[in-house]
């Protein structure tokens, strides 16, 4: 507890509030531990953060440590998908982090547990870790289980694709509702690998999270027991003084990305990776994860890229196989500290693969070959770019621009059957300051999958996409439009050539011209914004650093 509270003459008004909590002044004398939540009673994904936190809280208590249950807030992905309010979205991420940061440094935890699940809550609560540096556990609360319809599994992303099936007659109205009731069974976070499994693995991989806990599905028996575990581990953490700043090192970063190329993560975990090692104090460029993407297999058949869901891969052994079979191949840094004090090699020797599991393969033998993700420069992009390469091979794709100022414009266009194969959709003006808040295009990418353009047409943007998009798809585009950077200058009918070998995405045309559009070029008006995303227009940097707040 904050140093001397239970002895202090003058902390005396402070103990008057502990005591009206039933803490007793031995309780005050122990280490107290933040157990930060990010419940919120809107969505699935963190629906059984409370009951988590008791149970850590009853691991902290059986350590010898006083629990201090908090909680922050959480934006659903899924539910603001397409609308204006997944501007809120990646906004989240810094308001959860500066939250949790802000209790950190208001109670003086001696060591903390942050349950995580949606999305930017995993990313979050590292960073504000990293702020704090006190002994401390990411609890990943778990996926959803997956759903069945019409004799097979199904996740939210047959959910997005469905819409797309409708807009060409494959399914009917009727169809998409009924799928809509059985796609997603319970609490837990999407059900496969995209951002939020992804951020899970993440977390496992930087050491944060001791392996094993998280890939425990939100529902399933043993979750709660890995609950009271993470809270005894920030305990013995604390003994062994296993701060942040010992585990978020180069090595673990090094670690995280490997993980994320391994199992074929979200374009997401570009950004967030990059923002978890600003706040660490470790020098990541966006290139370096194109170059161990370049070198790392697929060896894990998740969806959206493969046919399995985040369930299989808990039941055929966890991440703690895939760190096995990475460690075998010898593409894993040893020189790391878990936050359970084990060693990577102790991890993957517990590891217990099923018999006969097809999920998690060998690097010897991948799923797919390298590339799951690739960073992209060029004159469309100067500052970068993240392509889901998804481990196909190199292509060269070339086609006339079609261009949207904003994702709804641009859906509009899909379901009236205004983009054909062969075209490269450009979204603008939906980056970190242009949208703002740098909208995923689900919308767009489940609409061409499901019209069966998935592969046919490219989409260019520079906001991002869900974990659960997939096809020829390529955000995150920098400069964005906002600060004028040249996807702004793109017109209707330009060349734009995307070259997976040479790692480049550029507009074809001649400088002269590029020069004239550029000086004519002028921000659109758009409503002033108020509030917290006023502050985040004014403050958010590119998306090549990991779209941060300064
Ligand atoms: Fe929360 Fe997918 S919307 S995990």
């Amino acid at each position: 507890m904050t140093t001397g509270i239970a002895d202090d003459p003058d902390r005396a008004p402070a103990r008057s509030h502990l005591y009206a909590m039933g803490m007793t002044e031995e309780d005050m004398r122990r280490p107290a531990v933040g157990i930060a939540s990010t419940w919120t009673g809107t969505m699935p994904c963190n629906l059984t953060h409370r009951e988590l936190a008791a149970h850590v809280a009853t691991g902290v208590r059986r350590a010898g440590g006083t629990p201090m249950e908090f909680n922050t807030i959480a934006v659903s992905d899924n539910l603001t998908m397409g609308t204006p309010g997944m501007r809120a979205s990646l906004v989240s991420r810094e308001v959860i982090a500066d939250s949790i940061e802000l209790m950190g440094r208001a109670h003086q935890f001696d060591a903390m547990v942050c349950i995580v699940g949606c999305d930017k809550t995993v990313p979050a609560a590292i960073m504000a870790l990293a702020r704090l540096d006190v002994p401390a556990v990411v609890l990943y609360s778990g996926s959803m289980m997956p759903g069945r319809w019409r004799g097979r599994d199904v996740t939210i992303q047959d959910m997005w694709e469905a819409l797309g099936e409708r807009a060409v007659g494959r399914l009917n109205q009727d169809e998409v509702d009924d799928l809509a009731r059985h796609a997603c069974p319970g609490a837990g976070t999407c059900a496969a690998q995209y951002t939020a499994n992804t951020m899970g693995g993440v977390a496992d991989f930087l050491g944060l999270a001791p392996f094993g806990t998280g890939d425990i599905p939100a529902v399933a028996d043993g979750k709660n027991a890995a609950a009271e575990r993470a809270g005894e581990i920030a305990m013995a953490a604390l003994a062994r003084d296993a701060r942040p700043s010992r585990i978020l090192t180069e090595a673990s970063l090094y670690n995280a990305i490997v993980s994320v190329a391994a199992m074929g993560g979200s374009t997401n975990a570009v950004l967030h990776l990059l923002a978890i090692a600003r706040e660490a104090g470790v020098p990541l460029r966006i290139d370096e994860i194109g170059d161990v993407c370049r070198k790392v297999p697929i060896i894990t058949g998740l969806k959206p890229s493969g046919p399995h869901t985040a369930a299989d891969l808990w039941r055929a052994g966890g991440t703690a196989l895939v760190a096995r079979r990475l460690l075998e191949a010898g593409l894993l840094r040893e020189d790391v500290t878990l936050v359970d004090g084990r060693t990577l090699a102790e991890v993957a020797a517990d590891a217990v693969e099923a018999p006969g599991q097809r999920v998690v393969t060998s690097v010897a033998a991948p799923v797919k070959p390298p590339g799951a993700l690739a960073i992209l420069r060029g004159s469309l992009a100067p500052d970068g770019c993240v392509l889901k390469l998804g481990g196909r091979p190199d292509f060269r794709f070339e086609g006339p621009a079609r261009v949207f100022d904003s994702e709804e414009e641009c859906f509009a266009a899909i379901q009236r059957g205004g983009v054909m194969a062969g075209d490269v959709v450009i979204v603008r003006y939906e980056g970190p300051a242009g949208g703002p808040g740098m909208r995923e295009m689900l919308s767009i990418t489940g609409a061409l999958v499901g019209q069966g353009l998935g592969d046919s047409v490219a989409l260019v943007t520079d906001g991002r996409f869900s974990g659960v998009s997939h096809g020829l798809v390529i955000g995150h585009v920098a400069p964005e439009a906002f600060h004028g950077g040249p996807i702004a200058l793109v017109r209707d009918g330009d060349t734009v050539v995307v070259d997976t070998a040479a790692r480049t995405l550029d507009l074809v045309v001649g400088e002269e011209e590029l020069a004239r559009r550029r000086a004519a070029w002028r921000r659109p008006d758009r409503p002033v914004e108020r509030g917290v995303l006023s502050r985040y227009v004014a403050s958010v940097g590119s998306a090549s650093d990991g779209a941060v707040t300064v």
